[in-house]
Order: C-alpha cells, then structure tokens, then sequence
C-alpha cells in the first residue's frame, strides 16, 4: 500500500479521541482510520510531563508500525506535551488539538470564557502562548478526574462534577465554555442542561478535521473516492473498552448529524 491508500492514526489516552475521530470520518468518509486508545496508560492530564511524553512515543511508533500516512493526536495533553517533539523528528504530517480560545474570543461580549481542561493543558507552554493571544475574559478551569467518568460512561457522576465545578462562577457572566479535552466533548447535553442558553459550548474538532484535510490535500494525500474502514485498538483490556469506544463512536457520529456547519 502506498500513498494515499494508507490508513490514518488517531490516538488519545482513552475514548475521548473518539469524538474526534467521528468529526474526521465525517469530513473525509473515504479516509481509512486506525483508532488507538492508550487507555492502560490512562489519564494523562495528571501525569508528569516526561511519562505522557514516553507514552506518545510509544503509540507513535506503533501507528507508523501500521503503515499510517498521517496522524491525528486527538488529545489536547498528548499535543502541548509531544506534538513539537514529534513533528522535529517525524516528517508525516501530524496534526494536534488546541483548546477553542480563538474562536471563542471572537465571539465574546464583554463576559468570561471558561477553558475546561486537564491540569496538564492548562500549565503547558502551549496554552500560556494562545492565553497570551486570545486569553482576555478568559479563566482555566481545570478538571482533574472528569476524564475518567466519561471513560466509565458516568453520566451522572460527570453531571454532578461539572455542576460542583461551575457553581464557582456566575453563569449569566459567562459567554463561552471551551471543551479543551476530548473527553468533554462527550458531556456537551449534560453542559447544555446546566448552562444558560446565551452561553456558547466550543471544542476544537471541526478546526483539527478541516485542518487534516487541508494538509493532506497539500500533500497528495487525501481519498475521495470510496467508503473509508476504522479500526479500533487500545492498550487495555479490548473487552472492556473495544464496546465503550463502539457505543461513544456512534454517539459522536450523531452528534456530527445533528450540527449544521460541519463542512
Ligand atoms: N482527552 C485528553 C485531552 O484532550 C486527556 C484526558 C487525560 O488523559 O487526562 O486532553
């Protein structure tokens, strides 16, 4: 196989990279995926650096081990911890996440925006410039163990977390939420419920698909034609997580249905 034919990787430490890998499949369905959820080595927004950064390496090394052409790190800790490092060494294209800041500072009147994320995210290099940039109103909100209850499907416990976590601000002073991990990206309807309606909910996984689309066509690499197969893989145990990744892939697939600017 070679070219365009290869398959794409995508990994995170669990099943918060599913979300984006249903953007991805949506915007580019002839495109094969090769999902990896390190979930044995699981959260790393509370891991030092230098581990999350070992664990990078390693999942890198397996997707190329698998002949990917491009690779999606759909984990905004994996990205501020490795992507630099990888892209110095690596010349396929590699394509990160960042928290939604930009757009939601363009899109803010005066209120606050809160940046939910891991704490790893929110003390990293990365996150500091783009606060420098776009960071006025702005507040880090970090979430440590919310990552986990989505991994167990915990809907409820996220829901009673996310209300303790927020009943530190004035909501009706709030413009923005930013869903600066993937993982969130999955508690958007238990967010909605416990937010005012005025207030937006961004996550960056259209901007990362559009922008994959964009360097592969750069590239040479893009497949337009043909329906595109995923695979699913993960670190820990296929039969507890393989049918969580399975169920959550279809409910960040309806959710990419029920958006309306997803091209
Ligand atoms: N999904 C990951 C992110 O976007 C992090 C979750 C974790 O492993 O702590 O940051």
């Amino acid at each position: 196989m070679s070219g365009a034919e290869r398959p794409i990787g995508v990994f995170d430490s669990g099943v918060g990279g599913i979300s984006v890998l249903g953007t991805l499949r949506h915007l580019l369905p002839s495109e094969d995926f090769l999902y990896y959820g390190d979930t044995a080595h699981a959260p790393y927004g509370t891991k030092p650096r230098e581990e999350v950064l070992r664990c990078a390496d390693a999942v890198m090394a397996h997707l190329l081990e698998q002949n990917v052409k491009a690779v999606v790190i759909a984990c905004n800790t994996a990205t501020s911890v490795a992507a630099a490092e990888l892209r110095a060494r690596l010349t396929l294209p590699i394509i990160g996440m960042e928290p939604a800041l930009k757009p939601a500072h363009e899109l803010r009147h005066g209120g606050q925006i809160l940046v939910l994320a891991t704490p790893m995210t929110l003390t990293l290099p990365k996150f500091r410039a783009l606060m420098a940039r776009y960071g006025e109103g702005a507040v880090p909100v970090p979430c440590a163990g919310l990552m986990e209850l989505v991994e167990r499907e915990d809907w409820q416990g996220a829901a009673a977390y996310l209300a303790a976590r927020l009943a530190d601000f004035d909501l009706t002073r709030v413009d923005a939420v930013v869903l600066g991990c993937t993982h969130y990206v999955f508690l958007r309807p238990v967010l909605r419920e416990l937010l005012p309606d005025t207030v937006s909910v961004l996550d960056g996984n259209l901007g990362t698909a559009r922008q994959l689309r964009r360097v592969l066509a750069e590239r040479g690499l893009l497949r337009t034609a043909g329906t595109g197969r995923t695979v699913l893989e993960t670190s820990g145990d296929a039969a507890e997580a393989l049918p969580v990744m399975t169920r959550l892939l279809a409910a960040a697939e309806r959710m990419c249905e029920e958006e309306t600017v997803i091209k």
